[in-house]
């Protein structure tokens, strides 16, 4: 019996999807938990290159079930999209891809509501993805949501629209001054998305259960970064999935028990990013920072916006912190290619608020924005990693950087990753 849940360590795209498409091969399950499409995983393999949004990175293994679990925000119109996109490039998903009925369903005015919202905070936006996500999980928790299990039903659907459409057109208009939806015009489309959707609709928790009592493995594959998290992340400056994006929201999100969770892999890159707006104390707005996103493969632009990534040096202190909170047993660092060139590499390992050290992630914005990130310095490699298959291959320097962030985790580093490609990894120890 084992759940393996893998999360994101910093403020999202740490690579999760990568890995998950690593290590799938020894699941026979691989589920979506939570977040929305606003979540862009990149996976690259022989048919080429993926971003995937709400589909399970284990869809390029043609013998796992993917399951969108009940914690998922599912546009229909992008899931859609997005399975015509695989088909199209000769991924197989009938039969294998299965969404549930229980989970919430994100509807026109969120993404209106979405844009409009972040217009109103001006100077303040979030720097949301504009999906629409946060305002259909506020309604999720409202009770003002519409579940997959609804969209299917056209009756349960038309019954349902005739409340909302009116309420939410009275918020978009009077509100916010804008466009009102036609009750009509959602019901015929939505109904539509509901009858194409309705082959891969199924109680997922039960799929979920039967594989982990079976004694198979599955794979929970998390999305945005602990960071971002609602209760744990640089509040407000988060994205508001419920259930969290925390390792504990994967029991709720695909209908687990806590017991049943056997691991959780963190995934780490070996600097950090962020994408939208919000604290980041060790960001680095020169050249070094542009290294950072523009050196190697694959540079730093968001998979779902196409936005430039802003970057810096690893936050020790946020990632101990994440670490922690997500109870790891194990990690994986990502990009370590990308500080090939870097003659001396920089980690935080405290902050220095208003004359203070501190060695804890603090909750409040003005100490977040304050913090003057205490680095230690390590040598770099100067050398190109992306072809090393074994840990001891790895130049001295760059190995000790591995066990410096190991130390900063106090977790052990199952995996490092040397590129994008699926075979670009370092295994060290089997995932714990
Ligand atoms: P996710 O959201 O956590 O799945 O991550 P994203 O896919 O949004 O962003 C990670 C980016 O890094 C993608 O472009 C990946 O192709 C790329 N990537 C993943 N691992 C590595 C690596 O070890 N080295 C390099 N250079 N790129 C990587
Ligand atoms: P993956 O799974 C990076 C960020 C947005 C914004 C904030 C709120 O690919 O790691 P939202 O649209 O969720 O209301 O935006 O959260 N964000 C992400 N950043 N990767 C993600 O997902 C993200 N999902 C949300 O950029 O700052
Ligand atoms: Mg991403």
């Amino acid at each position: 019996m084992s759940a393996i849940v893998v999360i994101g360590g910093q403020w999202g795209d740490e690579g999760k999807g990568r890995i998950v498409d690593l290590i799938a091969q020894k699941a026979s399950v691989v589920a979506r938990y939570s977040a929305g499409n606003n979540a862009g995983h990149t996976i690259i393999n022989e048919l080429g290159e993926f971003k995937l949004h709400l589909v399970p990175a284990g869809i390029f293994h043609r013998d796992k079930i993917c399951v969108i679990g009940t914690g998922v925000m599912v546009d229909p119109r992008e899931l859609l999209n997005e399975i015509d996109h695989l088909e199209q490039r000769g991924v197989v998903v009938q039969n294998r891809l299965f969404v549930s009925d229980r989970a919430q369903v994100l509807m026109p005015w969120h993404r209106a509501i979405d844009l409009a919202d972040e217009k109103l905070r001006g100077a303040d936006a979030i720097g949301t993805t504009g999906r629409g996500v946060g305002p259909a999980f506020q309604d999720k928790v409202g009770r003002a949501g519409i579940r997959v299990a609804d969209l299917v039903n056209r009756e349960e659907l038309s019954s349902i629209l005739s409340f909302l459409v009116p309420y939410k057109n009275a918020v978009l208009e009077k509100l916010y001054g804008e466009a009102p939806v036609s009750l009509d015009e959602v019901l015929e489309e939505y109904a539509e998305y509901g009858r194409r959707l309705s082959p891969f609709v199924a109680d997922t928790a039960d799929i979920v259960q039967r594989s982990v009592r079976a004694g198979e493995t599955v794979l929970l594959e998390g999305a945005q970064g602990s960071l971002l998290d609602v209760d744990t992340g640089t509040y407000p400056y988060v994205t508001s999935s419920v259930p969290s994006s925390v390792a504990a929201g994967a029991a709720i999100g695909m209908g687990v028990g806590p017991t049943q969770i056997s691991s959780v892999l963190g995934v780490y890159k070996a600097y950090n990013t962020r994408v939208g707006n919000g604290p980041f104390p060790t960001e680095l707005l020169d050249e070094t920072g542009d290294l950072l996103r523009e050196g190697g493969p694959r540079p730093e632009y968001g998979s779902t916006t196409g936005r430039p990534r802003r970057c810096g040096w690893f936050d020790g202190v946020a990632a101990r912190y994440t670490a922690r909170l997500n109870g790891l047993t194990g990690a994986a660092l990502t990009r370590l290619d990308v500080l090939d060139t870097f003659p001396t590499i920089k980690i935080c390992t405290s902050y220095e608020v208003d004359g203070r050290t501190v060695d804890t992630m603090p909750a409040s914005l003005h100490d977040l924005n304050a913090a003057e990130p205490q680095y230690e310095e390590v040598d770099g490699w100067n050398q190109d990693t992306s072809g090393v298959r074994h840990f001891e291959d790895l130049p001295s320097q760059a190995q000790h950087f591995v066990h410096r962030i190991q130390d900063i985790l106090e977790t052990p580093i199952c995996l490092v990753s040397v590129g994008p490609e699926r075979d670009q990894a370092i295994s060290l120890r089997g995932i714990v």
